[in-house]
């Protein structure tokens, strides 16, 4: 891990230069701070930010999961130029000290939720750091601090931008050290962010909790109604999310309810394929944690998912509708 230096703090340090902070951005770390319950150092979006966060580990093995394809492109670029070694997460063996296990959780595009305190007895037996990503689930629905994660991460790009007109990322640590130093590696990775998507980001805080309160609670009443219907649509052959999940660890985890994603799977990819033509509400695109519900044929953005697979972002709609929206596509396909 680098040398931590004292030389420039944007929570207190005055704007000089927008590329190291500005009233926008400063403002921004401030609220997410209290939101997340750290110290939040802001990026350009969320795969800026876990460039950063590797950046700052730098470690020669990463333990990942399967989850966001494009964690998994940043760590195929600097496996291409670097060497760094990337396995999977029951590959923890192949760790040593100050190697980095990332979890994502709940886990891209199934809506998984992963076990982090094993993760983290892991890493402390083996002296690696912890990095969550918890793009899926951010505050109130979860908080990896309380497992004593090193960092926590999220594409504030989805539930904190939270109107499909921006992107950013986030960075998150308890210690007041780690967050200076990412302020300093920030200026020369150049990847602050802009100050109008830091001024529509302050837009969208003001709403924050009124919108994932009502995403969450959407997503899991119509998994569950999906769930205790299935008799009535004989092509929907699987629902993945963590409110489906048995686990001891799924309740101590989601403190406060499930992510507003899940995943739907049809009998044919034709007919994943040609679902989202036959919905009014959910809107065919990639991306999620917007106003407005989503669905996404996974197979068009992330190869490595099945074609069967279709990934449902709920919005803030009435949830009567959306639920009705879903069964006449159900029942057409
Ligand atoms: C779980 C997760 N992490 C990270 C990212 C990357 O975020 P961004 O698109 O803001 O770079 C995404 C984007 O979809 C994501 O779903």
């Amino acid at each position: 891990m680098c040398e931590h230096t004292e030389e420039f703090d944007p929570s207190t340090d005055t704007p000089i230069y927008s590329r190291l902070s500005h009233p926008n951005s400063t403002r921004v770390e401030a609220i997410l701070s209290k939101i997340i319950g750290g110290e939040c150092i802001v990026y350009n979006s969320g795969l800026s930010a876990f460039f950063a966060a590797i950046m700052y580990f730098n470690p020669k093995t990463v333990a990942i999961g399967d989850g966001y394809h494009g964690c998994h492109g940043i760590l195929e670029l600097l496996k291409r130029n670097y060497n760094i070694k990337v396995v999977n997460l029951n590959q923890l063996d192949q760790l040593s000290k100050g190697d980095l296990i990332h979890i994502e959780t709940p886990e891209n595009p199934y809506s998984i939720v992963h076990d982090i305190s094993f993760y983290v007895s892991k890493a402390k037996e083996i002296g690696a750091f912890t990095l969550v990503d918890a793009t899926f689930a951010p505050p109130p629905l979860s908080n990896p601090f309380d497992f004593n994660v090193d960092m926590i991460m999220h594409s504030a790009t989805k539930y904190f931008g939270g109107h499909s007109d921006l992107l950013a990322g986030c960075l998150v640590t308890q210690n007041h050290k780690v967050k200076v130093q990412l302020a300093n590696d920030r200026i020369y990775l150049g990847t602050n962010i802009a100050n109008l998507e830091g001024y529509l980001l302050l837009r969208s805080l003001r709403t924050y909790e009124l919108r994932i309160n009502q995403q969450s609670k959407s997503a899991t009443k119509i998994v569950e109604y999906l769930n205790n219907n299935k008799n009535l649509y004989p092509e929907l052959t699987k629902i993945h999310h963590s409110s489906l999940q048995t686990d001891d660890f799924v309740k101590k985890q989601m403190i406060g309810g499930d992510s507003p994603v899940f995943s739907i799977e049809l009998s044919t990819p034709e007919k994943a394929k040609y679902l989202p033509s036959k919905l009014k509400y959910f809107q065919h695109a990639t991306s999620l944690g917007g106003v407005e519900s989503l669905i996404e044929w996974r197979a068009m953005t992330d190869s490595s998912a099945p074609k069967t697979l279709l990934r449902v972002s709920c919005g803030v709609e009435n949830v009567e509708d959306l639920i009705a929206d879903l069964d006449s596509a159900l029942k057409q396909a």
